[in-house]
Parts: C-alpha cells; structure tokens; sequence
C-alpha cells in the first residue's frame, strides 16, 4: 500500500482500569492532545491482554499496539503487570520474529496522575509506527472475499 502524506496509522491501546486508563483520563481533561488514532480498550489490569488480542488487533487492521499499565509494585491486583511484563516481552520478541517490526509494539507504565506522560507516549509511539508505516504482515491471515 503505498504511504500517503496524510496516511495516520491506527493504533490500539490497551489500558488498565485503574491508572492508565484514568491518565488517559486526566490527559483529555487537562486537554493535552494525542491523536484521535489511537483506539483505546479499557482492561481490568494489565494482565487481562491475552497475546491473542494483540495478534488480532494487528491481524483487524492495527498499525500498532502499546499496553499501557500501572508501575511495578503499583498494580491493583499486586502482580498482574509483572506477568502482563513477562508476557509481553515473549510474545513482541515472537512478533519480531514473523516481521512485524519491534517499533509496532510497546509497554509503558502510566499512572493515574501522568496525563502528560500518556499524551506524550502516545504522540511518540504515533510517530513511531507512522514511520514504519502501515501494518501488513498479518494481513496475510485476513479473510479476502
Ligand atoms: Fe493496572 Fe494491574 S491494575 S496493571
């Protein structure tokens, strides 16, 4: 597909209830700007993104995907980042693997109170995949009728 000028990656982001999805909260009502292209999907806990969401955002559409959750030792449910960590760590190197470039993907960590934190991650990681430009190694998998 070939890149537009105007071409804007679409982006999903998981977020968990308790703080990145309320800084993504306090980044809308402090009126800090990121692109509307970012879809967000608020999780319980970060835990909750089972590898098979991301394979099938990208394999939908998705230009990108970033897990958004609270700090290390923050978590709500105590551990459930370290685990969401853990996976995520294997499942992005395996994605890596199959050619969707280590750029399309992304943790961070985002407190209730870093509404500029999230708008400035989001902003870079737009930037990021728009760079790399659309998604298309999964596309493959899509049904063609
Ligand atoms: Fe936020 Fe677990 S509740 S990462």
């Amino acid at each position: 597909m070939p890149v537009t000028e105007n071409w804007k990656p679409t982006i999903v982001a998981f977020c968990c209830n308790w703080c990145s999805y309320a800084g993504a909260d306090l980044a809308g009502s402090s009126r800090l700007a990121y692109p509307a292209d970012v879809k967000i999907i608020k999780v319980p806990c970060s835990c909750r993104v089972n590898p098979m969401f991301v394979l099938r955002a990208f394999e939908k559409g998705a230009d990108g995907v970033i897990l958004c959750g609270c700090h290390p030792g923050d978590c709500h449910y105590s551990t459930g980042n370290y685990y969401a960590r853990r996976r995520m760590t294997l499942l992005f190197s395996m994605l890596d693997y199959l050619g969707i470039e280590d750029g399309r993907t992304r943790v961070e960590w985002v407190s209730a109170a870093e509404g500029v934190k999230f708008s400035e991650t989001m902003n870079s990681f737009v930037e990021t995949v728009r760079a790399l430009g659309p998604s298309v190694r999964l596309g493959d998998l899509r049904c063609k009728n």
